[in-house]
């Protein structure tokens, strides 16, 4: 439509005043991305703020502007460093979202420039960092400079050069003749994740500031007046251009371009691939985009490029794009959405966990409507409040997290959340001890810990029980029908027919999932009754030892204790278990039901190996940690917390609470807690990843190299 016709004015001036907002909010956001290094919203918002501003001068002619954001390539420099001219200037990108747009974009060129179709395209990782022009006269580092606004960038050189990455020096191969007069290189200055992590990790504990991801941090660190900070921060450098070159013909193709600057000793990202056609583009796309958190940098798309330069020069650049070169964003895994409530759910052992409710948004590939705040605390740390606009992140297969409020965006007034003081299943009160993280409901009748403990019994790691989740438990404990693990076996048949939309069909299969899980092995049984301390490792030792459930329940603590991979945490754990009542109760009616419980085959340990060096397990293991005091923080995969510590006593050694100069190691699992690693760091205490927890018990050793 266009914007002339009569009769939509009002329409029109509604368009007119949304571009005006339009250009308000990007600006505002262009300067605390660009200029301050800290973007308030995820890079895809403000994509998107951007896409609708130029959808919408596209259609109204008469709303362009050459002074709209649209026009512009990032912002002008700071007054901190000096300016420096960029000549050719530096160039932004033009973005596709998918391969149809990238087919669309292929199709274009061919259509400029036919000899396009079927060229060399060269396909580069698009690193998410900031662009860094470098000048080399007579092989010597002379002057690097940030993009800012594309035409006048900063002199950051004194910056530039404390990175390692970045040569002063040239290695021009001597057989290529004299070193060129003039070099321009362009590339991208990022920091290496665990590093950025790290980084974070020392900047809170000092209280000083810390960045919302590794683009940031490496913006912050080199924009910085001082190099001898910039010296301390740990960035690196991708060349991805030659710019110019005086001295030395130009090659006439982008791949031998970044050939030559590899062979000058410039780092050239080692994934680069020299493809054709868009199956080929397709393929390394898909293959990056699927492993991007494999590499230890951040990409947060991937750039095509047309291999020959003189193609390049034919199909030349608009305004603020190479018409030659594309880049490919990935799905972003950062969005903003609003935090429509805070609410409360209840655990198996009534842990009241908080947790978001979000205005659904698509992030990391998927749709996310909830995520955890993990608990009071946390919700405190983060300020997060109902009403907000909330950065939300799903990156992967890791669960989502609600990152931090979008604060230029709070509605005045908006109140802190509070946790409740009720149960939301069953009014109980809530209860947080002191120097606890968490919150308990405490009632044992509460519903939804009802549900909880049965979800928790038919889950894979228990009894594998398919078709028994959260919803279908719930409405069976709302029948009335279950109250516990034992009357998941005696609901007869056509009570589970009766279930609310459950038909014939989805009953037989309860039934039979039911039926077949009767004989699943002890160790799966132990774990499914949810016995405090008891999580898979210890399980399966306490079934290989005593091979069945009446000897398990008829061992006294001692007995327990005895055994490889139990510690008195876990004995009495399971002698008061085995004590109580109500859970005699439960067992009786697994045993009526025909539940086996038979004693697991002895062999190779395999689902959570509880590594034993020794021969009968009343020997026990061997002393690899006699001595030794080794502390676990975070959660460790196999293990419940009682289990890791306890496998370590069985080893001679001690694992006591808090790190101190006498401790010998730290296991860091998910989670971990950021006082022990603080205190650990500061002491110098090797730091050992949960994944080698196993190692360490079986050899004793520290091991070398993560
Ligand atoms: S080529 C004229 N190649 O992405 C071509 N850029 O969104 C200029 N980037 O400003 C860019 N990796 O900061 C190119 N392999 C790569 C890149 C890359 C990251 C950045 C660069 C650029 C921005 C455009």
């Amino acid at each position: 439509m266009s914007d002339s016709e009569p009769g939509d004015s009002d329409e029109m001036a509604e368009t007119a005043e949304r571009a005006a907002e339009l250009r308000r909010l990007i600006e505002h956001h262009a300067s605390a991305y660009y200029q301050l290094d800290a973007p308030e919203i995820p890079d895809a918002d403000y994509d998107a703020l951007l896409a609708e501003l130029r959808d919408i001068e596209a259609s109204h002619p008469s709303l362009r502007s050459e002074s709209s954001p649209s026009e512009k390539v990032g912002a002008p420099p700071l007054a901190l460093f000096a300016e420096v001219r960029h000549d050719p200037p530096m160039m932004s990108l033009d973005n596709v979202f998918d391969m149809e747009e990238m087919a669309g974009w292929m199709e274009k060129m061919a259509r400029v420039v036919p000899e396009v179709s079927g060229a060399p395209l060269v396909c580069e990782p698009k690193i998410d960092g900031l662009a860094v022009s470098l000048v080399y006269r007579d092989g010597l580092l002379v002057q690097a400079a940030t993009r800012g606004n594309g035409r006048v960038g900063e002199d950051v050189t004194a910056n530039v050069m404390t990175i390692g990455a970045v040569p002063h020096r040239l290695a021009w191969p001597s057989s290529l003749g004299p070193v060129p007069a003039l070099l321009e290189v362009r590339g991208e200055v990022y920091m290496p994740v665990p590093d950025f992590e790290e980084m974070n990790r020392r900047q809170m504990e000092a209280s000083e500031r810390t960045f919302a991801n590794p683009r940031n941090a490496a913006a912050g660190s080199l924009r910085q007046k001082d190099p001898a900070v910039t010296a301390t921060r740990p960035l690196s450098y991708w060349a991805y251009q030659l710019a110019l070159i005086e001295g030395y013909p130009m090659p006439e193709t982008h791949s031998g371009c970044l050939e030559l600057l590899g062979s000058c000793g410039l780092p050239v990202n080692p994934r680069t691939r020299v493809v054709v056609g868009i199956g080929e583009v397709m393929s390394v796309c898909a293959e990056w985009q699927a492993g991007r958190h494999d590499l230890d940098y951040e990409i947060d798309g991937a750039v095509v490029k047309v291999d020959d330069l003189g193609l390049q020069e034919r199909l030349g650049a608009t305004s603020h794009a190479p018409r030659w070169a594309i880049a490919l964003k990935f799905p972003p895994e950062e969005r903003s959405t609003r935090l429509v409530d805070i609410q409360v759910s209840i655990g198996r052992t009534g842990r009241a966990t908080p947790f978001a409710v979000l205005q659904p948004v698509v992030v990391g590939g998927s749709t996310v409507s909830m995520a955890t705040l993990h608990n009071e605390d946390q919700v405190r740390l983060k300020d997060v409040r109902p009403g907000d606009m909330v950065v939300v992140r799903k990156a992967g297969d890791v669960i989502p997290e609600v990152l931090r409020p979008v604060l230029s965006e709070r509605p005045a007034g908006l109140p802190a959340w509070r946790f409740p003081r009720r149960c939301p299943s069953c009014g109980g009160p809530l209860v947080r001890l002191p120097g606890e993280a968490d919150t308990f409901c405490t009632n044992i009748d509460c519903p939804a810990q009802r549900v909880q403990r049965v979800v928790h019994f038919a889950s894979r790691a228990g009894m594998d029980i398919e078709g028994f989740g959260e919803k279908r438990v719930g409405q069976l404990v709302d029948l009335g029908l279950v109250r516990d693990p034992g009357d998941l076996y005696g609901i007869p048949t056509g009570d589970l027919a009766g279930v609310e939309r459950l038909g014939d069909l989805s009953a037989q299969n309860l039934e039979a999932a039911l039926q077949a899980s009767k004989s699943r092995p002890l160790d799966r049984l132990l774990v499914g009754l949810g016995i405090r301390h008891l999580g898979p490792a210890a399980s399966r030792s306490l079934a290989l030892s005593l091979r069945s459930l009446d000897a398990i329940a008829a061992s006294d603590e001692s007995t327990l204790a005895g055994i490889d991979g139990i510690g008195p945490v876990i004995a009495a754990s399971v002698r008061g278990f085995f004590d109580s009542e109500a859970n005699q109760a439960v067992i009786a009616k697994l045993r009526s039901a025909g539940v086996l419980a038979a004693a697991p085959p002895a062999g190779p340990l395999q689902a959570s190996p509880v590594p034993s060096t020794a021969g009968p397990s009343t020997a026990g293991p061997a002393q690899t940690l006699a001595g030794r005091s080794v502390v676990v923080t975070g959660t460790l995969e196999g293990y419940s917390r009682a289990e890791a510590e306890e496998a370590i006593i069985a080893r001679g050694g001690k694992c006591p609470g808090s790190v101190s100069k006498r401790t010998w190691a730290v296991v860091v699992g998910t989670d971990p807690g950021a006082s022990k690693l603080k205190k650990a760091d500061e002491l110098g205490i090797p730091v050992v990843p949960g994944a080698r927890f196993e190692d360490l018990l079986s050899s004793g050793e520290l091991p070398v190299g993560g």
